[in-house]
Order: C-alpha cells, then structure tokens, then sequence
C-alpha cells in the first residue's frame, strides 16, 4: 500500500496578500497566483496552501473571516478562484486553503444576528456569558486574548453579557458545543470539496473544543495567551467528525491542523488513532535555534513521539506567524541554504513558505509602518519577481515594504543564476521526488562531531545520507562507504565524490 500524498508531497504556502498584485491596488490577488504556478511547478513542489482569501474587514488579515463560502472583491471572486484551482491541478499540483474553525469576524451574519438579541436563535452560536456572580463588571474567567493585551472579552453593550474572542474583538470564539455550529462548518468543508479542493490547513483548530464551564487558567498560566497550551478533550472527537466528512469524498482529501502546542506528546495526540487529523503542524523545531544540540534533540524527540503508523511528522521553517527562518537565524546565506537542505530531508512532510526559495529576509518595517496587530509584517512582505521597479507587481506602492534587495534578490535574477539558493531548492526537491528513502524512509542516527548532524534516511534498497554543519569553520564526518554529493548546499561538488570534510556552515545529501 502506498503512502497518502499528503505524506509524500512538498507543500509551498501562498499568502494571497504577498504573493503578486495584477489589479493595481497593492495588494497580491487570485490572478497573480495563477500567473505565477509556472514559477512553483518549476521548483518542484507537490501541492500549495493559500491563506485566506475569504470575504474579511481585515482585522488580521483574513483570518476574520465574513463569509467562509465567497472570495474577498481585493482577490478576485469565485471564478478567478475556480480558474486558478483548475490551472493548478493542470500544472500538477493539489491544492489546500485555510479554513478558520475556532472564530469568525464579528462582521459575520453568524455574528451579527448572535449579538442581536439575547433571545435570536442564533445566540449560542457563539460564547456569551454573564459576569461571575460575585464580580459584577469583570469578565467571566481570567482568560487573556492573543495580540495586545487585554481579557479573551469583550462587553457588549446592547444585550449586557460579555462574549469570547481567543484573538481579536473583532474574533468572537463560534461555540463548537452548538451542534448547528457543527453542522455549518462542515458545510464550510463541502462547499469547497465540491468545487474540487484537494483539502485544508486547519486555523488554529486544536482551540475549537471547550469546556462549558470555562474554568479560569491556573495562576501560573494566568496572563499567557491559550493559543499556546489550550488541550482541551472534547476537540478529538469533533476532529474525528472532521475527519469523517473529508473521508466521505475519494479518500484523497487532506487537513493539515495548526496545533500551537509546544509539548510534541500532546501535539501527536490530534492524529487520533489515524481517525484525526493527517497532518499536524509542529512548531518546536521552528522555534529551536540554529544549532546541532538543539536540532539533535528535536530530531530525538519526533522520532521518539511519532512512533505509531498514524502519525507523521512535518517541518516548517518559515510561515506568515513568524519571522523568516534566514532572519532568525542571523541572515547568513549560507544557514539559510543548510536548513532547507534539512528541511527536505527529514522524515516528515515539509512546508515551504513563499519566498524562502529566493533567500529572503523579512522587510524592515518601521513602527509607524507596521499594521499587523501580531507585529508580524516583516514576513509578509511582497514577493518581488523581477528587477524592475514594480518587481512584477502591477504596483510600486505595494501594502508592505519590499524585503531588503530585492532588486538583485528576486525570482528572474536567481533563476537566472545556477548558483543560486533558488537552484539548491529546486534541485533538493528533485532530489526528494526521485527518493523513495527521503520521502517515506525511515531516520538513523550517524556518528557525527560536535556542531554537526548526520543522518541515514532508507527505505529497501534506497539510501541517502545527510550531514549538516551548524559552524563557520570546515568539520570532518566519516559517514560509511563511498559516497557521492548528490546536493549540497552552497553548490560545491554536486556529482562529485564527497571528501569527508564539510565546508563551513555547508550541508551535503549524499548517496
Ligand atoms: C493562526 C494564523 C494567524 C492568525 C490566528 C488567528 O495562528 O496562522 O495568522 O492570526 O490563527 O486566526
């Protein structure tokens, strides 16, 4: 039996803001993905996740989302959205957009008939409740709300009681306990597995269940966001709902679910007995830093907690949340390059955040400039394609500044270089593709020196080595047999045998 292909697939997140603006108003719209899948078939990527472009005020970007079943007018309609799926699937590539379960945008006719009146049937679609008894005027527990500061509630005036947002105001929570709630989402999901999405990345979906009596955090937990550590029972079952409405199409259908937990044996839990969701984001190695200790560990700890066949891993370095993986790690290159050679080589599927193939590094976004309510605009910046002014874009004046360089670092010049890093993405993803060991084998530790890491990946007959270099100075790994670079990272010695010596900061996959 062969592995699904969310398994084996490489994914490449779009954010639709970001991406390429065709209409001219700055910000990246449906029709500039589509004229730009030549650019991802061409790296080599499996399928693509877009971020919201779901009818939204925008409060954070789309993920309030209006009305889940309708594009935003700033990304096209339903036709553009329909054409660009149709192109994609021609190109070869699956496609999964977000869908954002836990919360809507107060601008939601959900929403806007919930706070209407305390008796409108759909009231208890979202989490309204009172003050506690003995503290007239304070919220109803201690919860805090993520971005900012302030309580997870919000008072509202017209009917007197306080109702939930886990984000912003502009996010009440939907109550998942409402079986109507339930059922509307699902809806959600048929809606655009009928239009022939090959699945989801689940927003935040390890916060949909809760606990009615919605007790107070724990004092030590008290004034922490519960994005980071909500673990709530009652979310497995509704997952394993979920999972039974994508299993009702062709078996082909997929979720990735954003679990923001930082301990991975709670985070493996969401895969259920296989009957949860497929694919779990993780995000401790993405908060790991750059160095061998520390890759060592997490590597220990995914092969040591997804020891059952329903849970696979996957990696991510970079995504709209978080600064870019190149930045974090202090803006050498050639780290930059190293990591995506690990990216692409561990066990698990890997998601590749748009405009780390071209090395870039999130914008300088000045305070006055910034206009996330997260702080997280430097990742977002515009992609910029070519040299010219506009950099491909319809618009000089994109919504953001553009990422430093960009007039040399943009997608025609670096493609127009072999030694590019954007050559050493696509010549790993080829390399993945033709791997049976790198895209389904198993992981084995090599003996390897401080600051470097080294790894067998196999699978039957198939093997390939991994061995990375976390420091500036050459090191030497005997890895056993005679072996050849099939890609390394800055380029050097592709085809050729390998030394035993790893250039500084280098990663090599050899066969
Ligand atoms: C997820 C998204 C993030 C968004 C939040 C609220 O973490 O990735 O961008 O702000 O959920 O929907």
């Amino acid at each position: 039996m062969s592995a699904p292909w969310w398994r084996t697939s490489a994914f490449y997140q779009i954010y639709p803001r970001s991406f390429r603006d065709t209409s001219g108003d700055g910000v990246g719209d449906l029709e500039g993905i589509r004229r730009q899948l030549d650019h991802v078939a061409w790296l080599g990527v499996d399928a693509i996740w877009l971020s919201p472009f779901y009818r939204s005020p925008m409060a954070d970007f789309g993920y309030d989302v209006a009305d889940h079943c309708d594009v935003d007018p700033l990304f096209g309609s339903l036709e553009d959205f329909d054409r660009l799926l149709a192109e994609a699937h021609a190109h070869g590539l699956r496609v999964i957009i977000d869908w954002v379960p836990n919360h809507t945008s107060d601008q939601h006719r959900w929403f806007q008939a919930s706070r209407s009146a305390r008796d409108d049937p759909q009231r208890d679609w979202y989490v309204w409740r009172d003050s506690p008894e003995a503290a007239e005027g304070q919220p109803p527990n201690n919860w805090v709300r993520a971005f900012g500061e302030g309580p997870a509630w919000t008072w509202d005036e017209r009917t007197a009681q306080w109702y939930l947002h886990l984000f912003l105001p502009q996010q009440p929570d939907l109550d998942w306990n409402n079986p109507q709630v339930q059922a509307a989402q699902h809806d959600v999901l048929r809606f655009w597995l009928d239009r022939g999405v090959d699945g989801f990345r689940a927003d935040v979906v390890h916060l949909i269940g809760k606990d009615p009596a919605l007790p107070d955090d724990p004092p030590e937990l008290a004034g922490t966001s519960r994005v980071g550590f909500h673990d709530e029972p009652r979310t497995h079952g509704l997952l394993r709902d979920i999972r039974a409405t994508l299993e009702g199409y062709d078996g082909e259908r997929t979720m990735v679910g954003e679990v923001n937990l930082s301990d991975t044996e709670a985070l493996v839990r969401y895969y259920g007995a296989g009957d949860e969701l497929p694919l779990v984001f993780n995000f401790v190695p993405l908060h790991a830093p750059w160095t061998a200790e520390a890759w060592r560990a997490v590597i220990d700890e995914i092969e040591r907690c997804y020891d059952r066949p329903a849970r696979w891993p996957t990696w991510v370095l970079s995504n709209h949340d978080e600064p870019r993986h190149r930045t974090r790690y202090g803006g050498d290159e050639r780290i930059a390059r190293a990591a995506a050679l690990l990216l692409l080589t561990l066990r698990g599927t890997p998601f590749l955040y748009a405009g780390e193939e071209l090395g870039l590094e999130d914008a300088h976004v000045p305070p006055h400039a910034g206009v996330d309510p997260g702080g997280r605009d430097g990742c977002r910046a515009p992609i910029p394609w070519t040299g010219e002014p506009d950099h491909g874009w319809t618009s000089s004046e994109p919504w953001l500044p553009w990422p430093p360089e960009a007039d040399h670092r943009n997608a025609a010049a670096l493609r127009a270089d072999p030694d590019s890093i954007l050559h050493r993405y696509r010549a790993l993803l080829a390399a993945r593709r033709a791997s049976p060991a790198l895209r389904e084998g198993e992981l084995s530790w090599l003996h390897a020196p401080a600051d470097t890491v080294a790894f067998r990946r196999s699978l039957g007959g198939d093997e390939r080595l991994v061995a990375v270099s976390f420091v500036d100075e050459p090191r030497e790994v005997a890895v056993p047999g005679d072996r050849e670079i099939e890609v390394a990272s800055d380029g050097v010695g592709d085809g050729e045998p390998f030394t035993g010596t790893l250039a500084p900061l280098q990663a090599v996959l050899l066969r």
